[in-house]
This record gives C-alpha cells, structure tokens and sequence, in this order.
C-alpha cells in the first residue's frame, strides 16, 4: 500500500430532519451567506424554504444565486463571486446536486482568486484559501457533498475541467434521504450509474494491495445494485434513497483510493461528451462503463473483472475467469439498461463527427497510469464501440 493522509474535515448530518442542524452550523463560521440553487427543484420540494428558515432562526442574512444549470457553468461562478464580493458575503450555502455545490465551491474558492475563476478549473490550480461551503444535498450522485472537487463547463471554448483542494471541501454537508424523494426516475438512474463509476475507477487499479478499498468498494456496488432500482420503482422509500446516499459520498470520498494507485478513465472520457453536447453526466457514464470494460478486457485484467463478477453479481468463483468476466460485464450492461439509462451515444444525440477531437482532450489528462493504459486511438474506438 501506498503512504497517504487522511483527512476528511466535512461534518455531515445525516438523517431525516437534521437540517434543524444547519442554522447553528453556518453560524458558528459566517454571518451572510450566498445561498447557491439550481432550476427551482428545491422551491418545489421544501428544501429552499426549510433552509431560509434556518438562517432565519440564526440569524443570519443571505443574498441568492439561482438557476445553476446541470453541468454547471463558469458563467454562474463568475456571478456568485461578484455577488459575494459585492454584499460583503462570507460563506456559501449550496442546495442542491452536484451541479449546484460544484458551482458553489468554485464561488468558494474563486472569492479569494485574484483573476478569472475559470483559471482555476482551466489550469487546475490548487486553491489556498476559499469561503466556508455549506451543502443541503438533494440528490445521491457525485459525491461533492463529502470530497474537494469541484467539477465546472465553460460552454464556449467545449471544455468541462475540474479542480479540487482540501479548502474546497465542505465544512458542513446536511444529507437527508427524504429530499431526494423528489428526484425523477432518470436522475435517480444516472446517480446510480455516477456511484458506480466512482466506484469502478477506484476498484479497477493496476495494483491490488488494498483489502480493505477492495472489499469496501465490492459492498457500495452491491449496495447500488439492490436499491437503485427499489428507489425507481418506489422513490419514496427511505431505506433505498438512505442507501444510495451515503454510498454517494463514500464512493468518492477517498477511502476507496487512500493507498492506492488510482487514475480515472471513463469520467475522462465522459467530461468530454458532457462538455461537447452537454449530456447528463450518469447517463453518459452508462454508456461507455461496459464498453469500456470489454476494450481492457484483456489476460492481465480478466481476474479483476472475475472477481467483480463474483462479489458484485454472485458468480460461481469456479468458473473459467475469462467466462466469469465477459459476464459481468454483460451485466453492468444489462443492469444500466435495466434502469432505462441510455446504451448508446446515439440515443444521446451523439454522432462520430467529434470523437477523434475528444479522444485527444481526454487522452491530454492523461491515461498512463490507468488501470489500462490508453492511447487517443484506443479512446477513438471506445467512444466507437459505444455508437
Ligand atoms: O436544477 P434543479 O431544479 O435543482 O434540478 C436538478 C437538475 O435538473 C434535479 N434535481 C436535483 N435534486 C432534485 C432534483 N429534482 C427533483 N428533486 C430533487 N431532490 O436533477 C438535475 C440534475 O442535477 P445535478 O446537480 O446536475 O446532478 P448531479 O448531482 O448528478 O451533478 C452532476 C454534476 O456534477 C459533476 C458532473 O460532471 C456534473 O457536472 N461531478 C462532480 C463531481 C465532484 N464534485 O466530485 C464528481 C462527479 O464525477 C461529477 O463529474
Ligand atoms: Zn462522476
């Protein structure tokens, strides 16, 4: 195992009604918030009013940042920090998905940048210094709730960069199963699908030497597994949507690649359907995952792929590894499909004419040191197999 820190300073309260937590929290770290929200979801579901009303109790004054897109875009950031700069805000409040407390953090962090915010996503600079982020998540998906990263698009120049840094995690993080009742059929599916791609790209590493990431990694899978489709079929039922996020935040957290040597491919491969056609990320996960997994299928990986299968989806460990391989991944197809995600570019609106362009992007942020190494050709014929 590798040497590595771990240091995860977000509070998370996690539970139905632990928002009444929230006002006492923001408090004791800022006095005039910029409350960061999307395209009015949590004006439907009560999250907005249950959170104003926090402040409120506690005293503290807000300004709003509405209408953060999916794939949240530098446009909202530069706002926010104008906003904040302007009213003399001192913490940030996101409500929200990913989206949302992305956008959050890059107001967070882009106060204290001298320059464009963009810069910081744009030449994945480490900020120093950003405002205490405060997240009320609505949505089980990336995991931003609990990690350093914050994912932004730049719609003009088709690029979906991220940046990350331990002062952009959140200091405090309100997750309550019951607001993600709310969350439709698709999103649901495509949160499932990011959960288990984070997972993936922790899980299939060059080296196996982390027992614990491994078999911790096996159970958020086979977790997904059971109550992603339970929280489709019937969005409110607690124990699903509790499952799905808290498998959200630990996917991504960092204990599935503290000690290991991870580098992340199908998320590469992604950020560039979703910067080029703005697709939703989950669901462009879904489509390259199992083509993915059938291109690196190869004699020096099919023992991993073996044991995926075994752990995840019941194989009988005594059958041929390759055979046990091929299967598991025909049912991460089967199982993606199952959830009515896409299966193919196509039915994303997605054509061939750019491939060779985002193959070279993705390939810039490097793929040396990926679970399988892989060349701008290799990424071509992924994003080919997945027509
Ligand atoms: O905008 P509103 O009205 O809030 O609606 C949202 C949005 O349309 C809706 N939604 C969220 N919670 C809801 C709800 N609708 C009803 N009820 C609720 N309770 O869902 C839609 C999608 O929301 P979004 O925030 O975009 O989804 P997600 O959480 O999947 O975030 C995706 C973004 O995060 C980035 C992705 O690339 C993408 O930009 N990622 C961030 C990561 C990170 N920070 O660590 C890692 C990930 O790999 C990922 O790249
Ligand atoms: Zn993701």
């Amino acid at each position: 195992m590798k040497n590595f820190t771990c240091a995860i300073p977000t509070v998370v309260h996690f539970g139905e009604g632990q928002i009444k937590k929230l006002g006492g929290e923001i408090a004791a770290r800022a006095h005039k918030v910029l409350v960061v929200y999307g395209g009015g979801s949590v004006k439907r579901n009560g999250v907005f009013d249950a959170a104003v009303s926090q402040l409120k109790e506690h005293g503290i004054s807000w300004a709003e940042l509405p209408g953060v897109e999916p794939n949240p875009r530098i446009a909202s950031v530069r706002e926010g920090v104008r906003l904040c700069r302007e009213q003399g805000l001192d913490g940030v409040l996101a409500l929200g998905g990913g989206s949302v407390i992305d956008c959050a953090k890059g107001v967070a962090a882009g106060f204290y940048y001298d320059g464009d915010p963009w810069d910081l996503s744009a030449k994945k600079l480490t900020p120093k210094r950003a405002l205490p982020i405060f997240t009320v998540l609505t949505m089980a998906a990336t995991g931003s709730e609990m990690d350093g990263i914050a994912v932004i698009s730049n719609p003009e120049t088709n690029e979906k960069e991220s940046f990350s840094g331990p002062c952009c995690y959140p200091a405090v993080s309100i997750l309550d199963p019951a607001y993600t009742y709310s969350v439709p059929a698709s999103q649901t599916a495509a949160g499932t699908a990011d959960i288990m791609s984070h997972t993936f790209e922790n899980y299939f590493s060059p080296i196996e030497d982390n027992c614990l990431a491994d078999s911790l990694a096996e159970a958020i899978l086979r977790s997904c597994v059971r109550y992603g489709p339970r929280a489709i079929e019937t969005p409110d039922d607690y124990e699903a949507r509790a499952n799905l996020m808290w498998n959200a935040a630990w996917a991504i957290n960092g204990f599935l690649h503290m000690g290991k040597e991870v580098a992340w491919s199908v998320h590469r491969m992604e950020h560039e359907l979703s910067a080029f056609y703005d697709v939703t990320h989950g669901a462009g996960l879904a489509v390259l995952t199992p083509n993915w997994m059938r291109y690196v299928l190869n004699e020096k990986t099919e023992a991993r792929f073996a044991r995926y299968g075994t752990a995840v989806w019941g194989l009988d460990p005594a059958r041929p590894r390759r055979e046990a391989a091929e299967v598991a991944i025909e049912k991460t197809r089967e199982f993606f499909n199952s959830l009515g995600l896409p299966a193919s570019l196509s039915e994303l609106g997605i054509g061939p004419e750019r491939f060779r362009e985002m193959a070279q992007k993705a390939r810039n942020s490097g793929f040396d040191k990926t679970f399988v190494p892989l060349s701008v050709e290799d990424i071509v014929n992924i994003y080919q197999m997945s027509l």
